[in-house]
């Protein structure tokens, strides 16, 4: 039996949860939030309860990413191919499924330490979803949530386990310069998206680079690129577009976490079955042009890595 698996919804964990709110309501032009117990927001982006939680906490962060299998039977195969390569997944309680609005939940960490949550059942609103922001909505259903990009110093570990266990395929992998940074990354995709998740290895201290919400209507995408100028929400990239085969004509801007969020649409879609890896240089066709905010980050992230690194490493002649 095949596994089908979607992104099903996103978990941060935030210092500024006001800043947040400010964000989903005005930037984002999501409506209202359920609020859990324990002050946990979570929001929504199509007909299901909720796709992006936004958790108080101590760290701005991605907290847990969550990936949904076609139903039960498929998470429970799952499972076991994980136990058999020596994961041992926990099962989440009654009460952190309603929160997460969703009818079963495992939770295990990827090589990096990150949470992965594997679930079905996403849970439906009574309503449907509607944005005067996005009036023709965001691009889910089968497809999932956008797509997530997470930093990964080990990329092979990272490919090995969301690749040969969780069953992603590779779509690009890229090796590229951007200024002084030397990028590698590599696209993954779980379904007919062109990537669901994308592992970037890069300086960066946050396990998240950025998350991407596909709008149906190309219009949206330049009302939102408005909107963040008007609202003084930092941008990071120009409106530009990637190269085919992904396409999506987008631009990027910083969330009250650091890490960004990006909008797009137009984004084309992959036939997994027919799919042959390729390799590409080129982050974009025309246009994201880095601001400079994003410029001055990327130095300054390039610098930490430089001084850890020579932090690790042990003085001259300091072991003689
Ligand atoms: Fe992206």
């Amino acid at each position: 039996m095949a596994i089908s698996l979607r992104l099903a919804y996103l978990v941060f964990e935030t210092r500024k949860p006001a800043r947040w709110d400010r964000f989903m309501r005005e930037m984002l032009g999501l409506p209202a939030p359920a609020v859990h117990p324990d002050g946990s927001t979570g929001w929504r982006v199509d007909g299901a309860c909720q796709r992006l939680v936004v958790v108080p906490g101590t760290r701005d962060d991605l907290l847990a990413l969550g990936l949904e299998c076609g139903d039960a039977a498929q998470l429970q195969q799952l499972l076991e191919r994980l136990r058999a390569a020596g994961h041992r997944p926990l099962q989440a309680d009654a009460a952190l499924c309603r929160q997460r609005g969703v009818r079963a939940l495992w939770s295990l960490h990827d090589p990096a330490q990150g949470l992965v949550e594997l679930c079905w059942g996403l849970e439906q609103a009574a309503t449907p979803f509607a944005s005067a922001a996005f009036p023709d909505g965001f691009e889910t259903g089968a497809l999932g949530l956008g797509h997530v990009v997470l930093v990964s110093h080990d990329l092979p570990a990272m490919e090995a386990f969301y690749g040969e266990l969780l069953g992603f395929g590779v779509t690009e992998r890229l090796d590229t310069r951007v200024g002084p940074v030397h990028m590698r990354g590599t696209f993954l995709h779980c379904n007919r998206r062109h990537h669901s998740l994308a592992l970037f290895d890069l300086p960066a201290s946050q396990r998240i680079h950025h998350f991407m919400l596909q709008a149906r209507a190309t219009r949206d995408v330049g009302r939102a690129f408005e909107r963040a100028e008007a609202l003084g929400v930092p941008l990071a990239l120009e409106l530009g577009q990637h190269p085919d085969p992904d396409g999506t004509f987008s631009f990027y801007g910083d969330t009250p976490s650091g890490f960004a969020f990006e909008i797009g649409a137009q984004t084309r879609e992959i036939d997994p079955a027919q799919w042959r890896t390729m390799h590409t240089q080129q982050t974009s066709a025309w246009g994201h042009r880095p601001r400079l905010r994003l410029k001055l980050r990327m130095a300054g992230e390039l610098l930490k890595a430089r001084l850890r690194r020579t932090r690790r490493q042990p003085a001259r002649g300091a072991a003689l």
